[in-house]
């Protein structure tokens, strides 16, 4: 799958979120490309000082991002393709949109955030047109206080007015999120089944779903059985 982390805005949790999703797929045995577009670089550092088995981190810059895409792509090395993007309304941004199977928008649950998401989500139906085909997209809360406020209900009832769909999943602010790029761990491997860890498995579950329905839906009788 191909996915893309997307928005206008610096700080919401794209990187983390982008690696903490790569490495946990990587952990559970898939082949992984981060494409880092951000001109921070910071996933791709953190994977030069912390490498994960399978997971793969390549830089890439709004010239060079096409072709890289596409010589990965066709060269069908990875089973998941994740791409984060810098924290601003660009040209790589409707490149890598164009491509993916899924766009997650990260926000914080604020209603400047909230507006930013919507202007995405207005470039991504854009890009639609030109693409002629329906590329899904989802926002995603983070860095989320653990207990219920006045301010997670506002942004539940404004996104719901508003019409942005959402994940079910939402990441709390957590020691395992902002510890990963300064000690390496991913989530999944620091918290496993619980906290970060089940947070980021159960939005993994929520992607798979979205995408692919029928290994979805594969899964979860598997599991059951
Ligand atoms: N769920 C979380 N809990 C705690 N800290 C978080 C969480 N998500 C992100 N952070 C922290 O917030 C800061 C910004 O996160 P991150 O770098 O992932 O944002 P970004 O959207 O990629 O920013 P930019 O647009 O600048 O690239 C980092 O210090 C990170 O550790
Ligand atoms: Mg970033």
């Amino acid at each position: 799958m191909i996915v893309v982390f997307a928005s206008s805005k610096g700080g919401v949790g794209k990187s983390t979120t982008c690696a903490a999703a790569g490495a946990a797929l990587a952990l559970e045995g898939a082949r992984v490309l981060i494409l880092d577009l951000d001109q921070n670089r910071t996933v791709h550092r953190w994977s030069q000082k912390f490498p994960v088995d399978r997971l793969m981190v390549e830089a890439a810059t709004a010239d060079n991002f096409t072709s890289i895409f596409k010589s990965r792509h066709g060269a069908g090395d990875f089973d998941h393709i994740l791409i984060d993007l810098a924290g601003a309304r660009e040209l790589t941004m409707q490149k890598a949109i164009a491509r993916a199977d899924l766009v997650i928008i990260p926000a914080q649950a604020s209603e400047p955030d909230i507006r930013e998401a919507l202007v995405i989500a207005g470039d991504i139906r854009d890009i639609e047109e030109t693409a002629t085909r329906k590329i899904p997209y989802r926002l995603l809360l983070t860095k989320m206080y653990p207990l219920r406020t006045r301010v997670s209900d506002f942004a539940f009832n404004e996104l719901a007015r508003l019409g942005l769909p959402m994940f079910k999943t939402v990441l709390v602010e957590r020691t395992a999120y902002r510890e990963m790029f300064l000690n390496g761990e991913p989530p999944s491997k620091a918290e496993t089944g619980k906290g970060a860890g089940l947070e980021i498995a159960t939005l993994l579950d929520e992607i798979e779903e979205i995408i692919d329905p029928m290994s979805h839906a594969q899964h979860a009788l598997q599991a059951a059985e």
